[in-house]
């Protein structure tokens, strides 16, 4: 449910289109350019009636701003520039061919009202809100069958001031799902880079049903005990890459997730083709990196590289449960540096958490071809923690040239899994005790695969440069 704009707010879109001062500098901003995408006009949040005071709240400012620069969508696009100043707005949502751009003491603060961010729909890979049955609230920064978003600037901050949402969850008052700071759902082209991101209600950036997705240089921040913070959850979306970040929060640094139960199931939407490379961070709930629990639509061919955890419980999770359905395969995470981490490795194969009772406990999940190769690790407490799910669904598990400096006695335990090993210690759990031969790099994943490695590397890059 979108929202839609009354006749006063086109009266003053239109006051604003007759002002002959705004028409003549309408491209003072152009000459900053990001991502090498020129736009050419551009206005200031202040030229639609904003302040910057941390007080007034402007959420018709950025609405009007950018429903009047959706006038430009076919003219290459225009640039809503965000200067210095506390700007506290509720949910607003973005046009195509847009660029918001947040210049460097800018900080876009998040609403303390919750009807500031509406109720909309639940996603329909979730078929309810992901915490609550019925709809959800609508994100901070929305946007919806959008092609070529970029949100940029210079180090400027969107900050969700989520402490309130955190008491409202702690507490249980709250009527819908918490909302997230930015939610780009059906989307092509979308780049997040250059700006920090503070307190989300809930998970952090969230682009759904999206295709070339690029988040680069981005810094994510919320308090380690922040109830469900996740940093970047790329949820039922191709060709994604997130480069260069680094994210401190309550939950999961980046979850990859394709949809919940019976819901993810029918609609079929898997997340495909995500790179991570050069990733920083720690969380004292969650994982550096996990996949699911929601994975129901598939996830596959997810390279993540470059990674450093420290102070985390664990380092990689795969998590899932009967009822899921769907897959995780072709997965492969390299060059891994830990530092006091829990568990380096963690599969749940029980984890629980359904959208309703109408679930088939029979969906079991796929997990297939993981590879893990180049971890290192100091003040590990237990090196894997692998518990698949009884009926023989997890396998092709490859670990290669692993050393964790592990506290534990028993670093291993793994239970209904499989798979191969070369070079690790401690010396891994039976299941995986297998040597990797050259017959067996058809299931380790990217070990032998370098055809495979050099397409994706090229694919890679076509996507970065789109
Ligand atoms: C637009 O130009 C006018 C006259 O040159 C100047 O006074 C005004 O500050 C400019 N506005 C912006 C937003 O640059
Ligand atoms: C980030 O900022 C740097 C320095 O201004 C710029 O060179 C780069 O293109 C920006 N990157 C993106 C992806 O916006
Ligand atoms: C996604 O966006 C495209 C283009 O804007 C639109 O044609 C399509 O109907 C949308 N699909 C959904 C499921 O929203
Ligand atoms: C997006 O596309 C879907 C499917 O065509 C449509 O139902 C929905 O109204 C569109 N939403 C917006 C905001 O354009
Ligand atoms: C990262 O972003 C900051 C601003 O947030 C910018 O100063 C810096 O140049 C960017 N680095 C790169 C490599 O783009
Ligand atoms: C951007 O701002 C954040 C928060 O203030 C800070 O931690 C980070 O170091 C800054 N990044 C750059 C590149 O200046
Ligand atoms: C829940 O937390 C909110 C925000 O701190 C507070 O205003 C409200 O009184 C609390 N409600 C209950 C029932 O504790
Ligand atoms: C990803 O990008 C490539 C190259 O642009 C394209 O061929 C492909 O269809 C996209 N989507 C998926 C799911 O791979
Ligand atoms: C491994 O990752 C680190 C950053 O975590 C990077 O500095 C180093 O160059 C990477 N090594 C290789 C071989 O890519
Ligand atoms: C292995 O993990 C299971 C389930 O988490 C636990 O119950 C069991 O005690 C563990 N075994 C060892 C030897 O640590």
């Amino acid at each position: 449910m979108r929202r839609s704009f009354t006749l006063v707010d086109v009266l003053l879109v239109l006051a604003f289109f007759s002002d002959a001062q705004w028409a003549v500098n309408g491209s003072s901003h152009c000459k900053q350019t990001n991502s090498g995408i020129v736009r050419p006009h551009s206005v200031t949040i202040t030229e639609f009636g904003a302040v910057g005071d941390g007080v007034t709240l402007n959420t018709k400012a950025f609405q009007n701003a950018i429903f009047y620069l959706n006038s430009f969508a076919d003219k290459g696009g225009a640039k809503l520039f965000v200067p210095a100043g506390r700007w506290l707005t509720g949910s607003f949502d973005l046009v195509s061919h847009l660029t918001l751009w947040l210049d460097k003491d800018a900080v876009i603060l998040g609403s303390t009202n919750s009807n500031d961010w509406p109720v909309v729909d639940p996603l329909p890979s979730y078929g309810r809100g992901r915490e609550l049955p019925g709809g959800r609230h609508r994100s901070l920064i929305f946007g919806r069958n959008l092609t070529d978003i970029i949100i940029t600037g210079d180090n400027g901050t969107i900050d969700g001031q989520g402490s309130i949402w955190w008491d409202w969850f702690r507490n249980g008052t709250l009527d819908y799902t918490r909302p997230h700071l930015v939610e780009l759902m059906n989307s092509t082209g979308v780049v997040i880079s250059n700006l920090t991101f503070l307190n989300s209600p809930f998970w952090t950036i969230h682009p759904v049903y999206c295709s070339h997705v690029r988040v680069k240089n981005v810094t994510i921040l919320a308090p380690l005990d922040s109830p469900n913070t996740d940093g970047i959850d790329p949820d039922s979306s191709d060709n994604v890459s997130i480069e260069d970040c680094y994210i401190s929060t309550g939950d999961d640094l980046i979850a990859i997730k394709s949809g919940w139960d019976e819901y993810g199931i029918s609609y079929a939407r898997p997340c495909t083709n995500v790179v991570i490379r050069g990733l920083i961070g720690q969380t004292q709930l969650g994982a550096g990196i996990a996949i699911g629990s929601e994975m129901s639509g598939g996830v596959s061919e997810v390279h993540a590289e470059n990674l450093q955890f420290f102070n985390s419980v664990m380092a990689i999770n795969i998590k899932t449960s009967p009822g899921r359905g769907g897959y995780v395969r072709n997965i492969y995470f390299s060059n891994v540096t830990l530092d006091h981490v829990d568990i380096a490795i963690r599969f749940t194969g029980q984890f629980g958490e359904h959208p309703d009772g109408f679930f088939d406990p029979k969906a079991l999940p796929k997990i297939e071809r993981i590879t893990f190769k180049d971890f290192a690790g100091e003040y590990i407490k237990v090196a894997g923690l692998l518990e698949g799910i009884e009926g023989g669904n997890f396998l092709n598990i490859c670990l290669s040239d692993i050393t964790l400096n592990v506290m534990s006695e028993s670093p291993w335990n793994c239970s209904y899994v499989q798979g191969y090993s070369h070079l690790v210690t401690p010396e891994p759990c039976e299941p995986l005790r297998e040597k990797i031969f050259p017959e067996h790099y058809v299931d380790c994943y990217h070990i032998s695969n370098q055809f495979w490695h050099s397409n994706f590397h090229s694919r890679g890059a076509r996507l970065l440069s789109w």
